[in-house]
């Protein structure tokens, strides 16, 4: 008889965008009249940049020759991609990190989900709260967790991100094996200092563990105090793995392409103690599982690396950055308190009530689509997040009727 893997039992019903696109739904149907803005999901509305958009159109025309047709590119990524990654993300800044350490993906919800499977099923594992459904989610399926009690899964050390730190969570005083951060931070728009991830590191290297540093709003970061990188701290390499992606950099949400940076220098443990490559075990995962991002694509992510290409992600990551000025401004007016939205494109609405409650009001009184904190977690609770990816006229619009609705 056929069995299923049990552990998806112990998963909430639906994945938390599905959940809300599906009550987004509902209400379109219910009214069909009603246009309805969403901020809810982080998905970029403005056009590739330019020089991606020339690049995917040349690298198609490359495929239209014999002569420079491509099949199967490397599973790894194409070297002028890598190369560009690893000069302009990473040595640019400081950070010691080569071309063949980088593995080109089409997507950073895959590699943060996939990457839990290069390691041991019985890992105590450290995960901020709020965070990313995907971490918890995917630890779950694996069968890293006990059963849900009370909207928290047993063996999880949760790492609760409040208003009262900050929304940057401390070191925990228990062990972990694996420890989630993401900086700037979904869903709370928090950033950590240089001082703060280097705590991070520390603890890191006091359990041989490993932290898997989620930075895929990084291009998002104006402070220049802040760190854009885990790697540029000082021993990371021998503790961290980093994911970064093209979605919210460049637009890519729709066209996919994204990497994670494995050092060469990275050990995890097997039983009997030994040490092994954690950079040859994601290798022989990722060519196993993974035939490679189309060349096209790959064409069009390395053109964000020449000097026009690095002006135009920034003019894009400005504009939704402006919109989440106008957020933040139009919620503190309201008399609401919020973070986030400075160097990240999500703000973090302290509305001290029910999440999904107030996600309702505004989609039933404003058409204006949010996300509820409880979504990401139980400290998630009393907040909703909104997002700064729309046009600028669709968030002025938002904004205004939220003022109406919250001032009823
Ligand atoms: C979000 O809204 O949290 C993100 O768009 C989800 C994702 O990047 O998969």
């Amino acid at each position: 008889m056929i069995r299923i893997n049990e552990n998806f039992t112990k998963l909430k019903a639906s994945y938390l965008f599905s959940d809300i696109a599906k009550r987004v739904a509902a209400f379109q149907q219910a009214n069909p009249d009603k246009s309805v803005i969403r901020l809810g999901i982080g998905d970029v509305t403005e056009p590739l940049p330019g020089v991606c958009i020339e690049a995917l159109h040349a690298g198609a025309d490359e495929l239209s020759r014999r002569e420079t047709f491509k099949g199967y590119g490397p599973e790894q990524g194409y070297a002028f991609l890598r190369e560009a990654v690893a000069k302009h993300d990473f040595q640019a800044r400081g950070c010691a990190i080569d071309a063949d350490e980088i593995f080109v993906s089409d997507g950073s919800k895959c590699d943060c989900g996939n990457i839990q499977e290069i390691f041991s099923g019985d890992l105590r594992l450290a995960i901020p709260d709020p965070v990313y459904p995907v971490y918890v989610d995917t630890n779950v399926m694996a069968g890293r967790t006990g059963a849900n009690v009370d909207g928290r899964y047993q063996g999880i050390t949760y790492l609760d991100s409040t208003p009262a730190n900050g929304y940057v969570p401390a070191i925990p005083s228990t062990s972990a094996d694996l420890i989630y951060l993401c900086f700037p931070n979904n869903p709370t728009g928090a950033v950590a200092t240089k001082a703060q991830l280097a705590a991070w590191v520390d603890y890191a290297k006091r359990n041989k563990a490993i932290i898997l540093f989620d930075a895929a709003y990084e291009a998002y970061i104006r402070d220049p105090q802040i760190p854009h990188s885990i790697f540029e701290i000082e021993g990371a390499r021998d503790v961290a793995i980093e994911f970064r992606s093209f979605s919210k950099t460049a637009g890519f949400t729709g066209t996919r392409c994204a990497f994670i940076v494995i050092p060469k220098t990275l050990k995890a443990y097997d039983t009997t103690g030994q040490a092994h490559s954690v950079h040859a075990l994601w290798n022989r995962r990722h060519s196993t599982k993974f035939n490679g991002v189309s060349y096209p694509v790959q064409k069009a992510a390395a053109a964000i690396y020449t000097e026009l290409g690095r002006r135009q992600v920034r003019e894009m990551t400005d504009y939704y950055l402006g919109n989440a000025k106008l957020i933040r401004e139009a919620v503190t007016s309201l008399g609401l308190s919020c973070v986030g939205g400075e160097n990240a494109p999500y703000i973090w609405v302290n509305t001290g009530g029910d999440s999904w409650a107030f996600f309702d009001r505004l989609l039933n009184d404003a058409q204006v689509v949010c996300t509820p904190g409880a979504g990401f977690g139980r400290c998630g609770e009393g907040h909703v997040r909104i997002s700064a990816f729309n046009s600028r006229d669709n968030v002025i619009a938002a904004l205004a009727r939220i003022a109406h609705a919250l001032k009823r």
